[in-house]
């Protein structure tokens, strides 16, 4: 079968030839549909993140995959369920508490790997097996956009440890700072029904398809060259709720800044080691007098996947089909993880329902 890989030393994809895997016991196979890229792949493929499994000389990519399962293997699932595999699997010393509880989106890097990023292979082949437990069943109706599931479920993960948070309180939030305009960004936009105003932080020119899409989403659009997230609070209003979604270390800290009294920041990105001066007095005195919260996230478990295909299915169809600029086949898989002023969100497609 065809399979989509990161070799040692290259930071293009390549097509390779593998055998197509047989489930063992309390594995299904399953046809691979879609799988989505995000900028963790591109982070993999550049070397920045992630590994590859021991002793290989390959990683098959892809983490955000919806397939049909072929052979249920005596397992629950039934053969035709359309499916979403969870990224996390247990460590090469087997499971722990974190699997054991189901939450191993709160195990530490080396208590666990992810499937396409770190230790093991990922979905993007013709053809992948996963234990039945790891596959979350989703609407038939869902499937060509499937691969979305895995990114809403990173941010209803997130918002969940952000609100709990504040459930200490009578929080009332009505003001909420996306930072980053790239897929993750966007999905959260438009997940953030429920706020009287909300507000996208991007670095672009206009036009810009991302910028349409905020403000179709009713947002308002920050230019971070023009208003650093550290003057957002002055420019704009303080914000109750802050998403951090580009990666850019600094804005780590000055969510902080652009929070209101009360409100919590939740911080996504994935940044490399990065040195800079910050005010640490500032820093801890406005958390600490002002209430404010930073929760960091990271993955998702099988509950926030099923969130996360109901919140699909409410999208509206003009935003996923803005969202969702390119969906090309194993042939140009490449083309998938490039970039360009136009692309927002892409997909390879190996089948079809
Ligand atoms: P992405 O495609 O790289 O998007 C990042 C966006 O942030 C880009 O649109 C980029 O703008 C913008 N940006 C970066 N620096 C900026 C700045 N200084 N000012 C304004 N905008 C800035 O990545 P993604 O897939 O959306 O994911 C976002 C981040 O979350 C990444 O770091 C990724 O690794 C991480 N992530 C984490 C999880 C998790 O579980 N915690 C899950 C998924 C992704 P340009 O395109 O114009 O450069
Ligand atoms: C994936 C998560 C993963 C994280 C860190 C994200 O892009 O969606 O499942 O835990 O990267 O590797
Ligand atoms: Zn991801």
């Amino acid at each position: 079968m065809d399979a989509v890989v990161a070799r040692r030393g290259a930071t293009a994809p390549t097509v390779i030839d593998k055998p197509r895997p047989e489930p063992d016991d309390g594995e299904a196979l399953v046809r691979t549909l879609r799988v989505g890229v995000d900028g963790t792949d591109r982070e993999v493929l550049a070397g920045t993140h992630g590994g590859f499994p021991d002793g290989e000389d390959h990683l098959v990519l892809g983490h955000e995959a919806v397939g049909v399962v072929v052979d249920p293997n005596g397992t629950d699932l039934a053969a035709d369920d359309v499916v979403v595999p969870t990224v996390r699997r247990p460590p090469a010393d087997g499971a722990n508490g974190y699997f054991e509880r189901g939450q191993e989106d709160m195990a530490p890097p080396d208590r666990c790997r992810e499937r396409g990023i770190d230790g093991a292979h990922g979905f993007m082949a013709e053809y992948f097996t996963s234990p039945a437990a790891t596959l979350v069943e989703i609407p038939e109706s869902l499937a060509p956009l499937g691969f979305l599931v895995e990114p809403v479920s990173i941010s209803e993960k997130a918002i969940e440890h952000a609100y709990a948070s504040r459930s200490a309180f009578d929080w009332r939030p009505e003001s909420a700072l996306v930072l980053g305009n790239g897929p993750l960004g966007l999905i959260t936009l438009a997940m953030l029904d429920g706020y009287d105003r909300t507000y996208c932080v991007g670095r672009r020119d206009r036009p810009d398809p991302t910028v349409d899409i905020i403000e179709r989403l009713g947002a308002t659009y920050v230019d971070s060259r023009e208003t650093p997230v550290a003057s957002f609070a002055a420019v704009h209003e303080p914000a109750d709720f802050v998403y951090e979604a580009t990666g850019h270390a600094k804005h780590a800290i000055e969510t902080v800044a652009a929070l209101a009294p009360g409100g919590v920041g939740a911080l996504l990105g994935v940044p490399e080691s990065w040195t800079f001066e910050v005010d640490g007095g500032d820093f801890h005195k406005d958390m600490v007098m002002n209430n404010k919260a930073l929760v960091g996230s990271v993955n998702s478990a099988a509950g926030h996947f099923r969130a996360a295909a109901d919140r699909l299915a409410g999208f509206p169809s003009w935003f996923t089909d803005a969202l969702v600029t390119d969906v090309v086949g194993v042939e140009g898989a490449a083309e998938a993880f490039a970039t360009d002023e136009r692309t927002i969100k892409t997909a390879v497609e190996f089948d079809t329902l």
